[in-house]
């Protein structure tokens, strides 16, 4: 069989509310995007992934959507997605298009008719029930805060929101939603475009007696029965028979509190269900048990424990893995996990680094291959984010002072990856001559792309070379994967075998030199791939690594 294509891509994530505004209204849009492609060709990507453009009333900025057929106004217009598509196809690369199905907006036509009255057709595209002595129907909480369920005060029942109220939960077990929503994939498969990535996939599928969930140990009641629900293979089995193979799809479930064995099971070849997935387990290793808004340490031992599982469980079973640091709903890597002062390039890039060698599709978030940072904005006002809106008033209710609870919102806000591109040392990093949607983060004259593009040695450069190692060595693609000093408490090291080589990568994660000792007998000669420095030692077996330096070897055994 022949190898997928994107087993040796790259793709590059865009938020086109952040990215390029041509029209001055504040709010970027798909026109920014069409003039910024050759930018994007050049660093080498194969695909662009667009987050959701669809109509919506944006309270969670495009993931509660209005209508599935029409574009948000503010970005423009169907006959600019169609050229989107176009324009790429025509510089030889992929648009994959972001899709919510796990709810909608409450502004759905559907859900309009649904709340009318309880013998409404539309009444059980959703999730209904009666309330339970006078409350909620049960205890499960949503994922931006508080209750998971809204009163409506019409018909006297609540409905199921997993994360905004204004975002709600379809009811899946309803043939005639799961059929309606296959036809509106098709629509947008028949526009031309390349695939899917499905917001929140794996939360689809409800246990149908709703019950009270007595466990949750960080606090997310109601986690356990909707997440990799009963019935989530068989939907996604259908899915990709309805929607996904027919039109020669790439897929990726965004996939929430998932599970390794579930991962392993959607992604299988042989399944027919997805072709990869994300999932956010290292990106947890900084929460205070298991909690997202606390200001927590990295636990880095428990980083590459769980990278490692992940590398060496997804090879196993033949499954797929998407790569990544950032995306829209997390902090900029460099701030949280490297330094965004005196070592942000070597930081940024041994980041890169050790991504990328590892065996799966690499996603690169906007921003993200220059290096840009959290804004660190310093009042509540500057955040725009819904569920850092929500943080912030519980935190305050807890009663924990306004600078600990600033200092929290730094770190951990979504909007940290939101603020806008920044392009240039221009008015708004050049992103916009409007009045931007949210502020533009300070540093932009430091940090900007045009800065970084005519600079050989920037982090753009790094990441335009990791892209083509990937299409160069297939060992990256294919080869094993296995982990190195996993108690050294700052190495971050594993090499990969495939076909008579070895490729191992050593870096240092953190500020202060240290030094590395190859763990095994044999040393062969070695070929260093790429470096963040420019004069790394070709020996491995023993290495004085500096801050954050990190090294690529190529072995021929
Ligand atoms: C996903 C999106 C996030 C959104 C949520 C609800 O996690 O990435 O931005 O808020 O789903 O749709």
């Amino acid at each position: 069989m022949q190898e997928p294509w994107w087993k040796r891509s790259t793709i590059y994530q865009i938020y086109p509310k952040s990215f390029n505004d041509t029209t001055g209204s504040g709010m970027g849009d798909l026109q920014g995007v069409i003039e910024k492609l050759d930018y994007i060709k050049e660093l080498g990507v194969d695909m662009v992934w667009l987050t959701p453009i669809y109509r919506s009333p944006q309270r969670d900025n495009g993931y509660d959507i209005s209508d599935y057929y029409d574009i948000e106004p503010a970005y423009g217009t169907m006959e600019d997605v169609e050229r989107l598509v176009q324009e790429l196809h025509n510089r030889d690369m992929k648009l994959m298009m972001d899709i919510v199905i796990n709810h909608t907006s409450t502004d759905h036509e559907w859900f309009q008719q649904a709340k009318t009255s309880k013998d409404n057709p539309y009444r059980d595209y959703y999730i209904w029930r009666d309330s339970s002595d006078g409350d909620a129907p049960n205890n499960w909480v949503s994922k931006f805060g508080g209750t998971a369920w809204a009163l409506e005060e019409h018909t006297d029942q609540y409905y199921l929101h997993l994360f905004d109220k204004t975002q709600a939960d379809l009811n899946w077990e309803n043939n005639e939603v799961r059929n309606k929503l296959y036809e509106m994939m098709n629509f947008w498969a028949e526009k031309g475009l390349d695939g899917f990535r499905l917001d929140v996939i794996n939360l689809v599928s409800k246990v149908q007696s709703f019950p009270h969930d007595e466990s949750a140990a960080d606090g997310q009641f109601g986690k356990a029965y909707y997440t990799d629900g009963p019935r989530i293979h068989e939907f996604m089995k259908e899915m990709n028979q309805a929607v996904f193979a027919p039109h020669n799809l790439i897929t990726v479930g965004e996939m929430s509190s998932t599970s390794l064995a579930a991962c392993q099971q959607y992604t299988s070849p042989d399944v027919n269900e997805l072709d990869m997935t994300f999932n956010f387990q290292h990106l947890k290793v900084d929460y205070e048990k298991g909690k997202k808004w606390t200001d927590g340490k990295l636990d880095f031992i428990k980083l590459k424990q769980i990278l490692s599982d992940w590398q060496i469980g997804m090879h196993q079973a033949g499954g797929w893995n998407a790569l990544f640091w950032c995306n829209h709903d997390q902090p900029r890597i460099v701030s949280r996990f490297g330094d965004d002062d005196l070592y942000r390039r070597e930081s940024a890039k041994m980041l890169a680094t050790v991504m990328h060698m590892m065996q799966g599709t690499p996603y690169i978030y906007q921003g993200e291959e220059i290096g840009m940072t959290d804004p660190k904005f310093s009042s509540i006002e500057d955040y725009n984010d819904v569920e850092t809106q929500n943080a912030y008033t519980e935190l305050k209710e807890l009663g924990l002072a306004e600078s600990a609870v600033m200092q929290i919102i730094q770190r951990r806000s979504r909007d940290n990856a939101r603020t806008p591109m920044q392009w240039s040392a221009a008015k708004n990093a050049g992103f916009s001559e409007g009045e931007p949607w949210l502020s533009v983060a300070s540093n932009y004259k430091k940090i900007n792309a045009e800065k970084e593009v005519k600079d050989k040695d920037s982090i753009f450069y790094h990441y335009q070379k990791l892209i083509r190692l990937r299409k160069e060595y297939a060992i990256i693609t294919h080869g094993d994967y296995e982990p190195l000093c996993m108690d050294n408490e700052r190495i971050f090291s594993y090499e990969r075998r495939w076909n008579g080589e070895k490729l191992l990568v050593v870096a240092n994660f953190f500020g202060e030199s240290t030094e590395f000792t190859y763990p095994k007998k044999e040393t062969e000669e070695a070929e260093i791939l790429l470096s963040n420095y420019q004069d790394s030692a070709p020996d491995y077996s023993k290495i004085q690594l500096r801050p954050y330096e990190a090294v690529i070897y190529l072995i021929k055994l």
